[in-house]
């Protein structure tokens, strides 16, 4: 009430001095104070309040209501509990410490599997020549994986069971971050399936990824029943419903984000506990929803809000479409890389379609780096065609 009491004070100074002097020609200073003192508080009590409810609004239109809300400072919000405050003090600062700059900046390829992975020679084919400037982790959850490329060999990591939906879909993700972390040079952490395929040579690839300081994480708001429809109210207070976010989980993060990922405990149980499919009758799917809204909530500009890997919801089937040796052609390959917009589509009855351009650094770019779902039968086909489809770029 800062605004209130200087403004008692002046006033009293005022009727000091008007007392020993004249009074007629010194009385419209004193009402014009009165009003500014008046309005001061208005503005005051709108500002403070207008964030819980719209109350104060009705006093003008509510046109009115907003035009004081664009010229006044974001209003405060709600009270932050203990945990939060730590943990987003924590966050803060791993965010604005630069990453110590290396001589080798490397990509971290981590790869999540149930067993060995299919496209293993397309893939060393497209690392060949480029050792040093990359690394792979694979994350076998059900069998030890066959290799038939050098660069597979030795690279699994300690692995558990992943279950679809759950938790441990999650918890793979940052047992994969863990062990990629551990190497000081690996600057960029590209999250990939078995079933992913590279759309463009290492240096395109390299070159979009480490020369921009944004993360790649899909994110968008879906008020249907497969976005906010999963949220859960025991989330509350630390995540609202209004930022619940769903995003697919293919992810490429920068180093502090996926230090951050780590840190995280506070966000990280929320979803673990109260968003799992069964619970209260909503199917929540942990890995679509977790880093999408904790993205939202603690760096919403440092991330691009769209996925760099393609997969084609077109046919709305509960499952993407998957591509068969027949579907792989020259042209398909170059159909999805020339794509330069992102599309998210609301679970709603609405079936919004939300389309943006893929901006890079402030530059309309291709969107798309890689892309799933592939059938091991492709594999042929997609080796023979590699070297033409990522040639020009
Ligand atoms: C990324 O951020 C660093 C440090 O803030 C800055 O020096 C660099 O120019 C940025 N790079 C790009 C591509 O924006
Ligand atoms: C991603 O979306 C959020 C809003 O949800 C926005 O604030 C942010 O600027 C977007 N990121 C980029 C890089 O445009
Ligand atoms: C590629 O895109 C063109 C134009 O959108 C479309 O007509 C064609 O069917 C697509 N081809 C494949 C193989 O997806
Ligand atoms: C791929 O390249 C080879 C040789 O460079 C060429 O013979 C072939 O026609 C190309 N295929 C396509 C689909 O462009």
């Amino acid at each position: 009430m800062k605004t209130g009491k200087g403004c008692h004070l002046k006033m009293g100074e005022v009727q000091i001095f008007s007392g020993h002097r004249q009074r007629s020609p010194l009385r419209r200073p004193i009402w014009i104070l009165v009003l500014i003192c008046l309005v001061t508080v208005f503005l005051f009590w709108a500002y403070t309040y207008h964030p819980r409810s719209s109350s104060g609004c009705y006093i003008f239109s509510a046109k009115g209501c907003k035009g004081i809300s664009v010229w006044l400072p974001p209003a405060p919000v709600r009270e932050y509990t203990d945990e939060e405050v730590a943990s987003r003090i924590v966050i803060q600062d791993i965010l604005y410490t630069p990453s110590i700059e290396r001589k080798n900046p490397k990509i971290a390829f981590m790869f999540l599997s149930p067993g060995s992975l299919p496209f293993e020679m397309l893939w060393d084919k497209f690392f060949q020549g480029h050792e040093g400037r990359f690394s792979v982790y694979v994350h076998a959850s059900k069998d030890k994986p066959v290799h038939v490329s050098r660069y597979f060999v030795n690279r699994e990591i300690r692995s558990d069971q992943v279950v679809w939906g759950k938790i441990s879909m999650v918890d793979a993700e940052r047992r994969l971050l863990a062990n990629a972390l551990k190497d000081p040079d690996n600057m960029r952490f590209v999250l990939l399936s078995d079933s992913c395929v590279p759309l463009r040579s290492f240096n395109y690839i390299y070159d979009y990824l480490m020369h921009t300081n944004v993360s790649f994480v899909d994110c968008f708001y879906d008020p249907g029943p497969h976005g906010n429809g999963r949220y859960s109210e025991r989330m509350l207070p630390e995540v609202e419903k209004k930022d619940f976010r769903k995003g697919a989980q293919w992810f490429s993060l920068k180093r502090q984000h996926a230090l951050i990922v780590l840190t995280d405990s506070l966000y990280y149980t929320k979803f673990r506990d109260y968003c799992k499919p069964g619970l209260d009758g909503r199917n929540c799917i942990a890995d679509e929803h977790y880093l999408p809204t904790f993205f939202n909530l603690i760096d919403p500009n440092g991330i691009a809000n769209w996925s760099i890997t393609h997969v084609d919801w077109s046919e709305r089937k509960w499952h993407p479409k998957s591509y068969r040796a027949q579907d792989v052609t020259y042209q398909l390959l170059k159909n999805i890389s020339s794509i330069d917009r992102s599309l998210h589509v609301t679970s709603d009855g609405k079936h919004k379609e939300m389309e943006d351009p893929c901006l890079w650094n402030g530059v309309k770019r291709p969107c798309y780096l890689f892309a799933r779902k592939f059938f091991p039968e492709t594999l042929d086909k997609l080796l023979r065609l590699f070297p033409n489809y990522t040639l020009s770029h």
